[in-house]
């Protein structure tokens, strides 16, 4: 009840119609455990695990593996993932990266043709040039060794069971496939779902139109392939069969060919790495670093904000809105020009989170927006390199678990693209990625500079995903929390965050905030995006006021559109376990 009367509060002190504030999704508690996913039956596998007694990485094998079968274009077996995990026995917070590898024998004229001019985006993201080494199923295996309590193979077993049973396929799959299939020149003359597998999988092919939501979908090959892994491990898919197959379905991609090799698969390793944490509000904010630049990019847009009191203030305020959209600009400055796979060059980790640094870039802020804002000079030492750019796409998912025993984890799971390359492997029920296509195409700039993203041989291209955990002065989980969204990420963690430490808002009322976001482009339409509100999901609010207010009175170029979050948050708080899920994709929460 309390819950309740603070969010209609809340919304009345927006001037919100009562209606839409009372229809919002509310937060949901828990005592012990809690998993937090995109998908309802990936919950519920993630949620019969810790009720079984598994821990966060045991839950999340499950919830990975329903993942694959049932939101099958955001993630699965042929992506990456990063993690961060608070391992609560000795209250140590690390970060593992799964990120998909480029082949070894790609050059940085991967994406180039013969004259070194890009090939079409369309050309890199359906074909097998964009396909990255997958990190998911070394991932699981990992986190089991390090991590798990139960038997490795009874973590298959919810998907095993439902990819034999079937499934009913969500309006979102659906809609995904049609909005793909739409952009082809004719059903016979297909780029998107060229694949006859995959074609015959999610489309109609008498009337070459997608299969309806609700469609009953079993992936018999998908399910094989969990048997496999679930009784010989993970060297299965790296080595062996499953292994010639995917090289076979890379190599003999009906658009464009890949490289990647049968060593590429087997050399694949996870790589643990330290978090990047900075101090917000008195609370240690941490993130997986390089080869993403989530952590730092958010770590950024706190460190900047920090500098301003947001107290007593509301997030959807002109003043907040205004400094949260400039600290994003310059974050992405810096991470546009800085930030790639730290095996291959020098990132400025340390300089870019430096408390004084950002005190002088936060300064940089006034009344009216800053414009393009150029890179800073963090301290310390750093490639020459120059900015890229990242596109927004649908191939990702978050997932945040706490579990009986203390333990959290937040991943943020991804294929790239929607239904990545658009490939499923055939025999084996899963989808490729098309990862690759995070790097920059172009080795170096205009004026000659390498570029820190460049494609090289074994490199990991740049990630925009930012698993979260907060953790408060003690060292106490406090806060879970991620999304999909490509570089539309950073933005949507850093305000989730915001929300939560500066409004006092549940998770639930925090992603139920509409989004705004600046990712530092050149556009002069739309350089500020704000999120139009969708009835029953978001509050309802004066956007177009506020969009006039930032035009006129602060010098702002405004777009308004649709902005497709997936955040999902766990709050441990001394009642519990308070979790909410983004209704802007299909979340749900579970656990007892
Ligand atoms: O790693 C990245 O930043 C992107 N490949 C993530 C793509 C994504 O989030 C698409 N989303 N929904």
């Amino acid at each position: 009840m309390k819950k309740r009367l603070l969010t209609i509060s809340f919304c009345l002190s927006l001037g919100v119609p009562a209606a839409w504030a009372t229809d919002l999704p509310q937060a949901q508690t828990t005592e012990r455990e809690m998993v937090v996913t995109a998908n309802p039956l990936a919950t519920a596998a993630g949620a019969k695990i810790l009720k079984n007694g598994g821990t966060a990485a045991d839950a999340m094998i499950a919830v990975q593996t329903m993942l694959s079968l049932v939101e099958p274009q955001s993630s699965g077996l042929g992506g990456g993932a990063f993690i961060v995990y608070y391992d609560a026995e000795t209250g140590t917070t690390t970060t593992i990266d799964a990120r998909e590898t480029a082949p070894a024998a790609v050059d940085e004229a991967l994406f180039l043709n013969e004259e070194g001019n890009s090939i079409s985006f369309l050309d890199a993201w359906q074909s097998g040039l964009s396909v990255g080494v997958p990190g998911v199923p070394r991932m699981m295996e990992y986190m089991h060794t390090q991590y798990g309590r139960l038997p490795w193979q009874r973590l298959f077993v919810p998907a095993i069971t439902q990819a034999q049973k079937g499934f009913s396929l969500t309006q979102r799959t659906s809609e995904q496939v049609a909005g793909l299939l739409a952009r082809n020149a004719s059903c016979e003359d297909r780029l998107f779902f060229r694949d006859p597998t995959a074609f015959n999988y999610f489309v109609d092919s008498e009337t070459c139109e997608a299969k309806p939501a609700g469609t009953h979908i079993k992936n018999k090959d998908y399910a094989e392939t969990l048997k496999r892994l679930a009784r010989d491990g993970a060297d299965t898919f790296y080595t062996g069969a499953i292994a010639q197959d995917i090289v076979s379905a890379v190599q003999n991609d009906p658009n464009i060919p890949g490289s990647m090799s049968l060593t590429d698969l087997a050399d694949y390793q996870v790589i643990e790495r330290p978090p990047v944490c900075i101090l917000y509000r008195g609370n240690n904010v941490c993130g997986m670093g390089p080869p993403s630049s989530g952590g730092l990019a958010v770590g950024q847009i706190m460190g900047v904000l920090e500098n301003f009191d947001l107290a007593g203030k509301n997030p959807l305020d002109e003043e907040v809105v205004h400094l949260f959209t400039q600290a994003m600009r310059i974050a992405f400055a810096d991470r546009n020009k800085y930030v790639g796979d730290s095996d291959f060059i020098t990132v400025p980790v340390e300089g870019m989170l430096d408390k004084q640094y950002l005190e002088t870039r936060a300064a940089l802020i006034g009344e009216n927006d800053l414009g393009v804002v150029d890179p800073g000079t963090p301290p310390g030492v750093f490639d020459p390199s120059a900015p890229g750019m990242n596109e927004p796409g649908a191939g990702t998912s978050h997932v945040s678990i706490v579990d009986r025993f203390g333990n959290a984890l937040s991943m943020t799971t991804t294929i790239e693209s929607s239904f990545g390359n658009g490939v499923m492997v055939a025999g084996r029920g899963f989808l490729l990625n098309n990862q690759l296509t995070d790097f920059n195409f172009q080795p170096t700039s205009s004026t000659g500079e390498l570029i820190a993203n460049r494609v090289q041989p074994g490199k990991r291209p740049r990630s925009s995903m930012a698993p979260t955990i907060v953790l408060d002065l003690d060292g106490q989980v406090s806060l879970v929390t991620g999304s999909p969204g490509g570089s539309r990420i950073i933005g949507y963690t850093a305000k989730t965050v915001m929300n939560v430490f500066d409004f006092g808002l549940d998770p639930q009322e925090a992603i139920n905030v509409p989004h705004y976001q600046n990712t530092n482009s050149g556009s002069s339409t739309s350089a500020t995006v704000l999120e139009a509100p969708i009835p029953g999901v978001t509050l309802d609010y004066d956007v177009a006021a506020l969009e006039s207010n930032l035009e006129e009175g602060r010098g702002h170029a405004v777009g308004v559109t649709t902005l497709n979050s997936g955040l999902s948050l766990i709050q441990v708080t001394p009642s519990g376990l308070v979790g909410g899920a983004d209704m802007r994709r299909d979340g749900a929460i579970g656990g007892r």
